[in-house]
């Protein structure tokens, strides 16, 4: 009732422990879910293994400036993520802003010099070591913290995501925190216990025939097909898909254009925006995954979910099934934790399994070797552990609460808005990594999606022996046809607003995709008698004949640009020597240097790890050569063009 509403409403935190009678709140700032997870297993481990009463919470929902009346006696942990060029994650900006702002205004202030004194804190940043300003938002959070007068348990803890440490540097740093912890706070550890905060309750009476049955939509409104703008993550548009093209010359490799239709939803994109999609789990990781956990015969047998945890949320819409949980809302395919490995040894189905479940979950070394090392995900480690025997007694509320929620993938617009405002295009590669000769390849799983609904759309049947196929029609897909649930993401990765500044990019492979829109939007421009910069472009792939993206229409491009248009490109697999997209910058270091002069911008798109970190070296070396100068001083010209926004980057690992 509305009772109930209002008071789990309220905003101030310090009411809210009161009220559900917690000692221990987990604040996320979180943008990809990856925080809010790490939170909500510290929160679990926190009452499993001591006895406390943990909550978890997203920090957007708190109004903080009551946290000078913390109580002593309780802790808040801060799980936070770094996003983009050392900025908060969008949930915790106001957050953010007030406690590193310069002069803090608490609700009480009895000690105006340290408001904070009674917090008792704990601090973990997810952050990414390419990046310039890695976990910067933690570092500064515990910096204004200790300012205003808190007290730390343990040190700040930082998951690297560039080296893909981010799960290790968890588990470590989490061991020497918890600790700390049960010193501070006089708690003893005790043997853990799993205490579900959700209850799965069989329903007899429905079958997946019920009208209010979900079967993969997001909300009552995509339920009843009623579902109307405003599209955002939590209500993505259905959107057509109009056409869909291999790029690629190849009989391994796919690499697909995409238009999408946006015209009936209202939703906005500029050029170098990203169309964020909802990808379904394949058919054949849902059988495995659901076999393994002996739910096969049940998997349409509809089911409730609530909370018995006051404070926990049921992730998704309900009554639903077995089925359509693990299909569309959880992230079976992702990278197995160690933790929740250990979390099932009470319920392995032989001593055997036990035992090695249990090896795995404690050693390092032996579960990188044999689960990270080949690129498993969960049901397959399962079923090796097991032999083929089902994990039936793995109770279903602990894989809901332990594996993370299906996000959306993030895909750079390849078209240009100024051309055509409301069918934004993408370029996707679909990932197809051959794991070990025994083991089926790993397969990224929206990419894949994408190609089975071309493979649909066209009437192809058996398209190749690694093919999976998606439930994108019949009684267990929802969105019946071509179509695709997305919403839009804005980033800052921006043309200049002068048409006539000139333009360096960067982007090998799929990282020509922002700039296959600048180009079509200059050449527009120039088109309708806007005077135009100078685009000069470096693109790479293995070689002309196969992945040469857009090859054909960079020379009408050409036409239309004249010498305003450059492509230089670098085939990596042509000739004996490797040859990268930063070599073929070296040897055009003077046509780069006097751009720059010119003022232009420059922008790099592709992956994070090496390509954009080699870059940027590059780009140092070549003004420090250029200009005469010291190589420090070439990079500390590079900083400030990124902090100036000159320097640009659309990255991923
Ligand atoms: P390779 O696969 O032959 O090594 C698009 O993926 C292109 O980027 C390919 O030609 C690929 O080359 C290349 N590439 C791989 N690693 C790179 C790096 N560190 N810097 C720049 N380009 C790279």
């Amino acid at each position: 009732g509305t009772a109930a509403v209002a008071s789990t409403a309220t905003r101030s935190i310090i009411t809210k422990l009161q009220n559900s009678d917690r000692d221990v709140v987990v604040f996320y700032g979180s943008q990809t879910g990856t925080a809010e997870d790490y939170a909500s297993r510290l929160a679990k481990e926190g009452h499993s293994r001591f006895g406390l009463k943990t909550m978890v919470a997203d920090i957007e929902e708190y109004d903080l400036e009551d946290l000078d009346t913390f109580p002593e006696d309780k802790v808040a942990i801060f799980v936070m993520a770094t996003y983009g060029e050392g900025e908060p994650t969008d949930n915790a900006a106001t957050f953010y802003e007030f406690i590193t702002g310069d002069d803090p205004q608490f609700s009480e202030m009895e000690d105006p010099e340290k408001p904070l004194k009674n917090l008792k804190y704990v601090a973990f940043g997810l952050g990414n070591n390419t990046y310039e300003h890695y976990n910067a938002v933690i570092v500064r959070l515990n910096e204004a913290l200790l300012k205003l007068g808190a007290n730390r348990i343990g040190e700040v803890g930082m998951g690297d995501d560039g080296t893909g440490t981010m799960e290790e540097d968890f588990l470590s740093w989490k061991e020497e925190m918890w600790s700390e912890f049960s010193k501070h706070v006089g708690v003893q550890e005790r043997e853990a216990v799993y205490e579900p905060a959700l209850k799965v309750e069989e329903k007899d009476g429905l079958t997946t025939d019920d009208a209010n049955v979900f079967l993969g939509e997001f909300n009552k409104a995509h339920l009843q097909g009623t579902h109307s703008a405003p599209f955002l993550p939590h209500n993505p548009y259905i959107a057509p898909i109009t056409s869909s093209r291999e790029l690629f010359k190849s009989d391994s490799r796919n690499c697909l254009h995409v238009e999408i239709d946006l015209e009936d939803s209202n939703l906005k994109f500029t050029t170098g925006d990203h169309v964020a999609i909802w990808p379904q789990n394949s058919d054949k990781e849902v059988d495995r995954f659901l076999s393994v956990l002996g739910l096969t015969e049940k998997r349409d047998t509809v089911i409730s979910v609530t909370a018995i945890d006051p404070t926990a949320k049921v992730p998704f819409p309900n009554p639903t099934t077995y089925d359509a949980v693990v299909r569309y809302h959880l992230e079976i395919c992702g990278v197995v934790s160690r933790q929740f490995l250990a979390s099932l040894a009470p319920y392995a189905p032989s001593d055997e399994a036990k035992a090695e479940i249990t090896k795995l979950g404690n050693e390092k070394d032996y579960f990188s070797e044999v689960v990270s090392s080949r690129y498993f995900n969960i049901a397959q480690v399962l079923q090796r552990i097991a032999g083929g025997a089902t994990w039936s007694s793995v109770p279903f509320p602990l894989i809901i609460e332990s594996i993370n929620h299906i996000q959306p993938r993030y895909y750079s617009i390849s078209s240009s808005s100024y051309v055509e405002k409301t069918k934004p295009h993408i370029t996707v590669v679909v990932e197809s990594i051959p794991t070990s000769e025994t083991a089926d390849p790993l397969k990224g799983v929206a990419s894949n999606y994408l190609l089975d609904l071309k493979y649909k759309q066209e009437g192809i049947n058996n398209p190749s022996p690694s093919a999976v196929s998606y439930a994108t029609d019949g009684p267990r897909g929802k969105y019946v046809g071509n179509k695709i649930p997305v919403h839009i993401r804005h980033s800052n990765f921006k043309l200049p607003s002068n048409p006539a500044t000139p333009i360096i990019m960067v982007g090998p492979g799929t990282g020509v995709a922002p700039f296959r829109g600048f180009v079509h939007e200059r050449a527009a421009q120039a088109g309708a008698g806007v005077p135009v910069g100078t685009s000069l472009l470096f693109f790479g792939s293995r070689n002309r004949t196969e992945d040469f993206l857009y090859s054909e229409e960079w020379e009408a491009l050409g036409e239309k640009l004249g010498d305003k248009f450059k492509l230089v490109t670098a085939f990596s697999r042509e000739g004996p020597e490797k040859v990268y997209v930063q070599h073929r910058l070296v040897e055009n270091a003077d046509l780069v240097n006097k751009l720059l002069q010119d003022g232009a911008y420059f922008y790099v798109c592709g992956d994070a790890s090496r390509m954009a970190k080699d870059v940027s070296a590059s780009l140092a070396k070549i003004i420090s050569q250029q200009r005469d100068i010291a190589e420090e001083q070439g990079e500390e010209i590079v900083k400030s063009m990124r902090a100036q926004n000159l320097y640009q980057e659309d990255v991923w690992s």
